[in-house]
């Protein structure tokens, strides 16, 4: 409960104005922290420095809802500028998309123009062979995201597309089960917004037992699992889990994100486990920072004792 109390905290505090006026000032020295660059070079020398520790890299261009399809537009572009520069640079064109950040909700010709967006990107995932993930957002998107990530699975196949339940809202349990007669690649995560108690356990012990509920269930119906979490006690159970089953170490993965239990990522690696980083770069690093700083409440010193030595 008290995690659940620290985390509404900072995110209100964080979505004012003012607070992120000063962060965005001051912040980007610890930002780089949870951020591998500003620019795309830095993103993908990131990804290579891991995989040379055997960690494979999730990339993931920054930046959430927009309200205009020349923006929503000029976003996908960039996303395919991505997917071309890691295809260029011999890394694998695996990205995460925020369907906000390409036109999801606005009307294009007819069409919900984060769709036609997501269509662009995952057809130029597909013909370098790489993967994106369809990264899940606040509730109320929750809908059209699923039905939307329907669309492209039928079309371009569950090895190019995947996208992301979270275990504190009520209704997962049923919308995983929903998913399965696509075989689908999910990313397992307990979620990070501000949601109301109608909708997400305000409860963190449920969440976790939500959490295991989900990823027992998705391995038992022979799916992929992204097991994404540095909860450690999670993590355990989920090895056990898998090896009680039968369940071998191509069938899961385990995901963190870029600056977060580095330690972690290394010893599964090491112990043979296939382990990938979200790796984010880009300009509109705020809400991203502002979401890993809700986390934990050491990062909220980090960043008061960053701000304080100027
Ligand atoms: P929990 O919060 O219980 O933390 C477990 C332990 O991990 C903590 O005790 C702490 O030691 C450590 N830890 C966790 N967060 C930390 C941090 N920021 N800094 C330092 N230590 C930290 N959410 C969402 O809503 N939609 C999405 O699409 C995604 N995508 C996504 C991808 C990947 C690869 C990851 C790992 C996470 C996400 N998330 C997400 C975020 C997710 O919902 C959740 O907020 C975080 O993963 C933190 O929860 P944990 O599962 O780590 O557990």
């Amino acid at each position: 409960m008290i995690d659940q109390i620290y985390r509404k905290a900072v995110l209100t505090v964080s979505g004012q104005k003012f607070v992120e006026d000063i962060v965005r000032r001051q912040g980007w020295g610890l930002a780089q922290r949870f951020v591998a660059g500003e620019e795309v070079d830095g993103a993908i020398a990131a990804v290579k420095e891991l995989q040379a520790e055997g960690i494979l890299g999730n990339l993931d261009l920054l930046g959430e809802f927009v309200a205009s399809p020349d923006k929503a537009n000029e976003f996908a572009d960039k996303v395919l500028h991505l997917l071309d520069a890691a295809h260029a640079a011999g890394v694998m064109p695996y990205a995460s998309v925020k369907l906000s950040a390409v036109g999801q909700g606005q009307t294009v010709d007819g069409q919900d123009l984060g769709l036609t967006n997501g269509r662009r990107i995952v057809s130029r995932a597909k013909e370098y062979g790489g993967f994106i993930c369809l990264d899940m957002e606040d509730h109320p998107r929750v809908d059209q995201t699923l039905a939307q990530f329907r669309t492209l699975a039928e079309e371009f196949g569950t090895q190019y597309v995947g996208t992301v339940l979270q275990s504190y809202l009520y209704r997962t349990e049923e919308d995983r089960a929903s998913l399965d007669d696509l075989r689908p690649n999910l990313r397992i995560v307990k979620g990070a917004y501000l949601e109301p108690e109608s909708v997400a356990m305000p409860d963190k012990a449920d969440v976790d037992a939500s959490y295991r509920k989900l990823v027992y269930a998705h391995m038992k119906a022979g799916n992929y699992v992204n097991v994404a979490t540095h909860d450690e006690s999670i993590i355990e159970d989920v090895k056990h889990f898998a090896l009680a089953h039968g369940i071998g170490k191509d069938a899961y993965e385990f995901q963190m994100l870029y600056g977060v239990r580095r330690d972690l990522q290394r010893e599964l690696a090491a112990a043979g486990y296939r382990v990938r980083a979200y790796i984010p770069y880009g300009r509109d690093w705020y809400p991203y920072f502002s979401r890993r700083i809700a986390e934990r409440p050491a990062n909220v010193m980090f960043i008061l004792r960053g701000m304080l030595k100027g």
